[in-house]
């Protein structure tokens, strides 16, 4: 079953706290991976986290992860084999990240976005499936450049 793992560092803690809690809302399993509080952290670390939460179930695990501009996030997540994350700023791009990338992680900046429009983003998301077809032979092509998947 679909299955979201969020995560942040000390600057996306307050929009991962409303994810979960939106996520889990709408009756989605979600899974907070920290951090716990606004301490300051290493945004690596925590996009590792999750990426390897998503790996264990390429399927049925998605994940969400928050920095300050997201751009870190992104950055460090799309280093794991199998993982396809997507930096939205608009929940057109959402959209298309889902339908055409089939991308398996969401990253938004909080000091980028505002609420609304990460809400926005979210939802667009969440109703958005990957359209397979022609772009099934592109996101293909994406994953032999990890190595396999
Ligand atoms: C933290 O200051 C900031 O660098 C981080 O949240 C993120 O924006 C990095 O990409």
């Amino acid at each position: 079953m679909e299955k979201y793992f969020v995560a942040s560092d000390h600057a996306g803690f307050a929009v991962k706290e409303f994810i979960v809690n939106y996520l889990k809302d709408k009756g989605i399993e979600a899974v907070d991976e920290g951090p716990a509080n606004t301490d300051r952290v290493d945004y690596p670390d925590f996009a590792s986290k999750v990426s390897q939460s998503v790996m264990k179930d390429l399927t049925n695990h998605k994940g969400i992860l928050i920095c300050g501009t997201g751009i870190g996030m992104s950055m460090s997540a799309n280093k794991h084999d199998g993982i396809r994350a997507a930096l939205c700023h608009d929940a057109y791009g959402a959209k298309m990240a889902r339908e055409h990338n089939d991308a398996n992680i969401l990253c938004m900046g909080e000091r980028v976005s505002g609420l609304g429009e990460m809400e926005s983003i979210l939802e667009s998301w969440l109703a958005s499936e990957f359209a397979g077809g022609r772009h099934a032979g592109r996101v293909g092509k994406i994953n032999l450049m990890g190595g396999c998947r």
